[in-house]
This record gives C-alpha cells, sequence and structure tokens, in this order.
C-alpha cells in the first residue's frame, strides 16, 4: 500500500474521523452529521459507514470514531486508524481518501504510521495468504513532511515485525546479517558482519559460549549511519539477537519456549530504527550492533555452574543457561563503548519475563545510570506514544549480581528485570546507557486493529527519536 498526497477525483470511498458528535473534515456532505449524531458515532474504536449519492455515484463513507476530543492518545488513534482498514479490506477497496486536514503534524504522524502498520499481515506461507487490496491512500493534509516521517516509520515497524515473524529456522543468526545488510543496501547504511573466527579474535568469550551449542554460527553484525562529521557524539544501539532461546541446559518448558523465535526483537527495533534514521537522512551518528547466536543444547554448550570470562573481564558464574541474553549483551555494549568509542549507549532486549510480570504488554522497562539520558528516553515515548517506565538501581540490588567464586552470577531469583539491566550496567563504566527490557512489549499473542499476532515493532520508534532529538 502506498500513501499519496496528490488528490484524487472519483474516490469510491471516504475515510473521515470523527469525536463524539463532530466530524473531523471540511466539505462533507452535511447529512453526515445527522447521521453521526443518529449512531451515537464517535465514540473511541467506533466505525461507521454511510453510503451517500454523489451525483451517479454513490459514495462509501467510513467515519472513524476517536472518542471525546479531551483524550484523545496515541492508543486512540491507532486504533481507529486500525478498524478504518479493516473496513476498507472488507469492502475489498483499492484506493480510498482519507481526510486527515483537521489534524497537526505531530497527529498526522501517527495517523499515516497507523494506516500503514495496520495493513499488515504476516501470512507469505499461507497457500491462501492474499496481499492486502489496497493498492493506494490518498491522505489531505498540509503536514507533507509529517507524512513523509509517519510513512517511513510505519515501514520500519513491520521491517522489525517481518524479522520478528519469520520463524527461527528461517531466520538463523547469518539471515538477520543478511537482512541487515540488505536493508543497509536499500536505505544507505553501512553495515559489516563477523562471523566465528573474528568474534573469537575480538575475546568476545561471554557472547561465545552463549553461541557454541548451535549449530548455526553466530553473527556479529555492525551498522553505521554517520550523517554528523562535526559532531563527537555517537549514539551505540545494541540490540539482543537471540534468534531462537530454548534456555541451553536450563532448558525452558515448552509453552515458554514456543515463541521464543521473538528473542532476537531487540536487534529486529535497532534494525527498524537504522532504516528510519537513514530513510530521514538524520543529521547524527550512530551505531547498530548485534552479537546474533542461537541459545541451543549440545554436547558442546555451555552449563550451569560454569564459569566463564567476558570482553569486559570479569568473570561470571552461570546460574542459568537461560539468562543468556545479558552475556551476548555485555560483550556487544564493550565492544561498541571501547572499539566503535560510542559517548553513549542503548541496549534493547527481550530479557525477562520478570519484566512481562511487572509491567505487561504495553510498556517497556528501562534501567540506566543516567538521569538526563532517561529523561531523553521518557521524551522520545511521549512523541512515539510507546510507553517506557524507569526501574530504579539501589545498592541492596547491586549485591544480588555478586557471586562467591566469580565476580558476577547471571541470574537472580529476585527483582529479575533490574537485576538483568544492573549485570549490563557492569560493563558500561560512565557512559551515559539505558537499558530497554522489551520482553512484553515486542510481541502480541493476540490481534487488534492496528497490531496482527506476532512480532509488534515495539522499540523502532524510540529509538529513532532518542537518536534524532539528542
Ligand atoms: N528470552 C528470555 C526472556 C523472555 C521471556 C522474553 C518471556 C520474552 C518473553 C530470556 O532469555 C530468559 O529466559 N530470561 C530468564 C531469566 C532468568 C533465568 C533469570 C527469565 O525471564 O526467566
Ligand atoms: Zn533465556
Ligand atoms: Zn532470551
Amino acid at each position: 500500500m502506498i500513501i499519496r498526497v496528490d488528490q484524487q477525483e472519483g474516490l469510491k470511498a471516504q475515510v473521515l474521523y470523527a469525536y463524539e458528535g463532530e466530524i473531523l473534515s471540511n466539505g462533507y456532505p452535511q447529512v453526515l452529521d445527522q447521521f453521526l449524531k443518529a449512531t451515537e458515532g464517535g465514540k473511541s474504536g467506533k466505525v461507521n459507514k454511510y453510503a451517500h449519492l454523489e451525483g451517479d455515484d454513490f459514495i462509501q463513507y467510513i467515519l472513524l470514531g476517536l472518542g471525546k476530543k479531551e483524550d484523545l492518545t496515541h492508543t486512540s488513534i491507532l486504533k481507529a486508524t486500525g478498524s478504518g482498514i479493516k473496513a476498507l479490506k472488507a469492502m475489498k477497496a483499492k484506493e480510498a481518501g482519507v481526510d486527515l486536514s483537521s489534524f497537526d503534524q505531530d497527529q498526522v504522524k501517527i495517523l499515516v504510521e497507523g494506516l500503514i502498520i495496520s495493513d499488515y499481515d504476516f501470512n507469505k506461507y499461507k497457500e491462501k495468504g492474499e496481499p492486502s487490496p489496497i493498492e493506494s491512500l490518498y491522505v489531505t493534509t498540509d503536514h507533507l513532511t509529517a507524512v513523509e516521517e509517519g510513512q517511513v516509520l510505519g515501514q520500519s515497524v513491520l521491517v522489525a515485525r517481518d524479522l520478528v515473524n519469520e520463524p527461527a529456522n528461517v531466520m538463523t543468526p547469518a539471515a538477520l546479517a543478511q537482512a541487515a545488510v540488505d536493508y543497509g543496501k536499500d536505505f544507505g547504511f553501512q553495515v559489516e558482519v563477523l562471523d566465528r573466527e573474528a568474534i573469537e579474535a575480538l575475546g568476545m568469550e561471554a557472547y561465545m559460549n552463549v553461541a557454541k551449542a548451535s549449530e548455526n554460527p553466530p553473527k556479529f553484525i555492525i551498522m553505521k549511519w554517520l550523517n554528523d562529521p562535526e559532531s563527537d557524539e555517537r549514539l551505540g544501539l545494541v540490540g539482543k539477537g537471540l534468534t531462537f532461546d530454548t534456555g541451553g541446559y536450563s532448558l525452558k518448558p515448552k509453552e515458554g519456549m514456543l515463541t521464543m523465535k521473538s528473542d532476537m526483537g531487540g536487534s529486529a527495533a535497532v534494525i527498524g530504527a537504522m532504516c528510519a534514521l537513514a530513510q530521514m537522512k538524520v543529521k547524527k551518528n550512530v551505531y547498530g550492533v548485534i552479537a546474533a547466536c542461537e541459545n541451543m543444547v549440545s554436547g558442546g554448550g555451555y552449563r550451569p555452574g560454569d564459569i566463564i570470562g567476558s570482553r569486559g573481564g570479569k568473570s561470571i558464574f552461570i546460574n542459568s543457561t537461560d539468562a543468556e541474553g545479558r552475556l551476548t549483551l555485555i560483550d556487544a555494549v564493550d565492544y561498541a563503548i571501547k572499539d566503535l568509542k560510542v559517548t553513549k549507549v542503548v541496549d534493547i532486549a527481550t530479557l525477562t519475563g520478570a519484566c512481562l510480570v511487572a509491567l505487561g504488554t504495553t510498556t517497556t522497562g528501562v534501567v540506566s545510570n543516567n538521569d538526563a539520558f532517561y529523561k531523553a528516553l521518557e521524551e522520545a515515548s511521549f512523541i512515539s506514544g510507546e510507553r517506557v517506565w524507569r526501574m530504579p538501581i539501589f545498592p541492596e540490588y547491586k549485591e544480588l549480581v555478586k557471586h562467591e567464586d566469580a565476580d558476577l552470577i547471571n541470574s537472580t531469583r529476585m527483582a529479575g528485570m533490574i537485576t538483568a539491566g544492573i549485570f549490563i550496567g557492569e560493563f558500561v563504566g560512565d557512559t551515559p546507557w539505558l537499558h530497554m527490557d522489551i520482553a512484553g512489549t515486542s510481541w502480541t499473542g493476540s490481534k487488534n486493529s492496528y497490531q496482527s499476532y506476532g512480532g509488534t515493532g515495539a522499540g523502532v520508534k524510540n529509538l529513532y527519536y532518542l537518536a534524532k532529538n539528542n
């Protein structure tokens, strides 16, 4: 589907938004007003259809309810927009007009993004998986840059969803690396991929311990978008890239394992954000780093009780082979800081079930060593609508990641989301750092009007705005 800003005569379907009792459009037939009031249209998420004879043709009006004006949120915009797309699909509409003339530029961005992400289905493996009937949507608005940015962000969210939704037999570490290379070529960022020997030569012992049980070799992926030569600032985005997580010898129960192809959701968010930054030609220096591998079970795997090293130099007691994400992340973060010389670093990861329990599926948990940097993320989240919530680093929690025989232990019984973050924080020194746990937000087991089952693309927009505005 493409979004167009030129105007088209003779469209048979027209999408209009409405608050409770008020249609948000210029030049619609007045009769719609009465229709809206009679049907109590305008309520949040409600779709009303009205066919109106204009000249020789019936125009199908689709009225999307946004609820009360004072309660408008990102979610209510996405919900209404998604319902509109579903209605157009049900009508098998090839094209339609969408009147956005009453919205400001921030709203237009979310509306356009919503049109794109709601049209997404992951049906490529189905014999009867049909493409969407919608070919073009003609939007009415003066905010043309907002249309462009909304479109780029929507498509970048879909990049992340596609990467997550591919099954793990297809989306191996090598396939993930290839996807990064391909998107780099499409959108103009540089990508370098290191294989097993190079990873070992870099001293990434923690990462290699996780990777070593799998027959699919690890790939270390480095993406570069360096578009501000005058600035010394370099942001590092480090994404967890476990293309599958069985838990290793600390094997996951079958229910928990079933969706673990999504354990590369953090890396999908980083790749999606790189696509958006490059397409919008954002004037910043940004690195994306992914230590991609698979956490499998085999005679060559690491064991509970092992003591291993790390690139940063600290030794780690393996309490659980299922707390593998942090082991891959610490070596990637260490590389970003020491070798790429990033001045700020963000890691984003489907890291703990504890985060899902604490904050649910709508909010990303955050741990940070820097108030100002956290504030910047919070500001990004107000623009994107992707919720974040910061967890504390109290001294007592720091004690939990220590071990008798080694410098650190890789899992704790309590405060799981916080100690996972603190563990990674042990490898960042004074570099301003944010840890984003998207275990709850990156996957949805139930679809709604703007999210299909599976990957959500969580994190793409927050990373994009964080990079762009700081
Ligand atoms: N990939 C999982 C975390 C996860 C759980 C992501 C549910 C998405 C949904 C991670 O590697 C893991 O297994 N974490 C353990 C940590 C524990 C051993 C300290 C967990 O959450 O149980
Ligand atoms: Zn795990
Ligand atoms: Zn994992």
